[in-house]
């Protein structure tokens, strides 16, 4: 709680009978609001990222309602507005690109409109992480629910993940074995509910990262999206953000060191998404916590992975739900002395106390922490002359016998090269070589997209070969798997040594050390890199001339740098 409570905010529009309050309240009233709306009860903002270009969050218009029941059962006035809505599914070149946009129009939403609350409704991948790094700008009382996954994909009887069969069902109706209206019939089954995928993907991955930061209440990773409980969860939200405006408790008290720590921590223990890196990197730093990619390394070590979900493992988060949901997990992780059992939740009580009673109801899906899917979960931060400000991996997706391995770079300059050359008959590659692909990193692309986990030579897949080390400044899906080295940091298209490499350079990687290294001398490497100029795709919006000015490398999260620089600034943060 604030020691010293401050008027709030929206009297500042709504307070005493001014013509500018006038003018404030009476065009609200067009809404046929009656006056006492406006009698200094809190003002709680619902900021939606509903679209139907977002199909994962195409149900929160419907789930803000039951946040506006909560709001007015709790003394509140709530006001919806909507905001960008990045979509993983629909929006190119990559929703990635739009992340910083979206934050800050949600930032600049905040800033300017009469709100001393905000809960934040969010569920497709890009869209949660957009929304906590707005409200974090302005440091004000937030939570953040989500829209939960979809039910569980069927498709002929079997079950099946978000992502997870598409390539195989792709070459089935190339090759004849499946008819074209099995193949429209998989697309229902797939996605077959409201909500956001159903792997333990980024969206899953985002909304574990907001239970355990506090910033969302208990269960709202795993409550799928077309059950009732979710429902309970909005109006709950409701209720407690009033509370937490009327007291004052901003999110800074929520996002504390404490609080990512035990998300860096529940991310290896859930196996999650490599992207989770970035965007908890980004909102921290616009928290104010200094977070880094060395922080991602050294708390996730020894950490095992107990959720057995798809990708790496075979449930998904229907079974999660049923199975005890996350509680389960953060009280594992509590037993292991690998929490901050004191770190604060919005609602007003610790991390500890929500879940030190959580049970587990099916230990296929929750593991025993003795008898893990993966003894190591953690993300692994590689460095070496090849990424001098670092590159993560996923070791739980990797490959054993790739850990420390020596090859050859078979080198692509832009993911148009890599699909043009990849199958070529010709291409000099065998399983011992390394693909290396150049220019997909936040300026390169620009936007970073998912492209790391290049598909393997198909004349290696004839073969048998299943993975292959790949290093690339790009991301990858968190439904993808392999050795896969991402987020190299300085990315190629800034001149970092990636883009230097050439086919045929002998590079050296260990997971275990932790080093990634090119074979290539450092006078050789100055004189590759002389007269440089990057091979960039052209730029066809202002926006994108505003990303690619201003959007800083993966080791610190991709935001812009000028959002930094504007919250240093507002030191009362919601400023006017
Ligand atoms: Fe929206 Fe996967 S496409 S969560």
């Amino acid at each position: 709680m604030s020691d010293s409570k401050k008027e709030l905010r929206s009297r500042q529009w709504y307070g005493g009978n001014g013509k500018s309050t006038f003018m404030h309240r009476s065009w609200m009233k067009n809404q046929g609001l009656p006056d006492d709306v406006f009698d200094g009860r809190p003002v709680i903002g619902i900021c939606n990222t509903w679209s139907e270009m977002t199909p994962c969050n195409a149900h929160l218009r419907d789930l803000a309602e039951k946040v506006k029941f909560g709001v007015y059962e709790a003394g509140g006035f709530p006001v919806e507005f909507p905001v960008l809505s990045p979509s993983e599914s629909q929006t190119r070149p990559t929703a990635m690109l739009y992340r910083n946009l979206a934050a800050m129009d949600v930032e600049e939403s905040i800033r300017s409109y009469p709100i001393d609350g905000i809960v934040l409704m969010a569920g497709c991948d890009k869209t949660t992480p957009s929304l906590v790094m707005g409200a974090a700008s302005c440091d004000i009382p937030a939570i953040l629910v989500s829209g939960g996954p979809m039910l569980n994909g069927v498709v002929k009887g079997q079950q099946v993940g978000s992502g997870t069969a598409v390539f195989r069902w792709v070459e089935e109706l190339k090759a004849g074995t499946m008819s074209e209206a099995d193949f429209l019939s998989a697309e229902a089954g797939h996605s077959r509910s409201a909500g956001s995928c159903m792997t333990m993907g980024t969206a899953s991955t985002m909304a574990a990262m907001i239970e355990a930061l506090g910033l969302g209440l208990f269960q709202n990773a795993a409550i799928p999206a077309v059950d009732a409980r979710r429902k309970q969860l909005a109006q709950m939200a409701g209720r407690k953000i009033v509370g937490l405006a009327s007291d004052q408790v901003n999110i800074g008290q929520i996002l504390t060191r404490e609080a990512f720590e035990n998300a860096i921590r529940v991310n290896a223990a859930i196996g999650g998404s490599t992207n989770a890196v970035l965007h908890l990197i980004a909102i921290a730093r616009r928290m104010g916590v200094d977070l880094t990619l060395d922080d991602w390394d050294r708390l996730g070590r020894g950490v095992p992975t107990i959720v057995d979900l798809m990708p790496s493992g075979r449930f998904l988060m229907e079974d999660f739900y049923y199975a005890g949901g996350l509680p389960a997990v953060m009280r594992a992780l509590g037993e292991h002395g690998l929490l901050h059992r004191n770190a604060l939740t919005v609602t007003g009580t610790t991390l500890w106390e929500q879940v030190c009673d959580a049970e587990v109801w099916n230990r296929e899906v929750i593991r025993e922490w003795d008898a893990p899917l993966t003894a190591e979960g953690g993300i692994a931060v590689l460095r070496g002359n090849l990424a001098p400000r670092g590159a993560v991996l996923k070791p739980s997706a990797a490959s054993p016998e790739l850990f420390k391995h020596r090859g050859q770079a078979v080198v692509f300059s832009s993911i148009e090269d890599y699909h043009a050359r990849i199958n070529d008959p010709d291409l000099e590659v065998d399983e011992t070589s390394i693909l290396v692909l150049q220019n997909c990193g936040p300026k390169g692309y620009p936007g970073m997209a998912e492209v790391g986990n290049m598909g393997l030579p198909q004349k290696l897949l004839e073969k048998g070969v299943r993975d292959m080390i790949r290093i690339s400044d790009a991301r990858m899906s968190g439904t993808a798997y392999g050795t896969v080295i991402l987020h190299v940091a300085p990315e190629a298209a800034e001149g970092g040594p990636l883009a230097f490499v050439r086919s045929g350079d002998w590079i050296d990687v260990d997971i275990e050390a932790r080093h990634l290294h090119l074979d290539v001398d450092a006078a050789e490497l100055s004189r590759r890199a002389e007269g440089f100029t990057p091979a960039l795709p052209p730029l066809n919006s202002g926006y994108q001339t505003l990303y690619r000015a201003h959007v800083e490398q993966a080791d610190l999260g991709c935001d812009f740098d000028f959002s930094l620089s504007s919250l240093a600034l507002s030191q009362q943060r919601v400023s006017h």
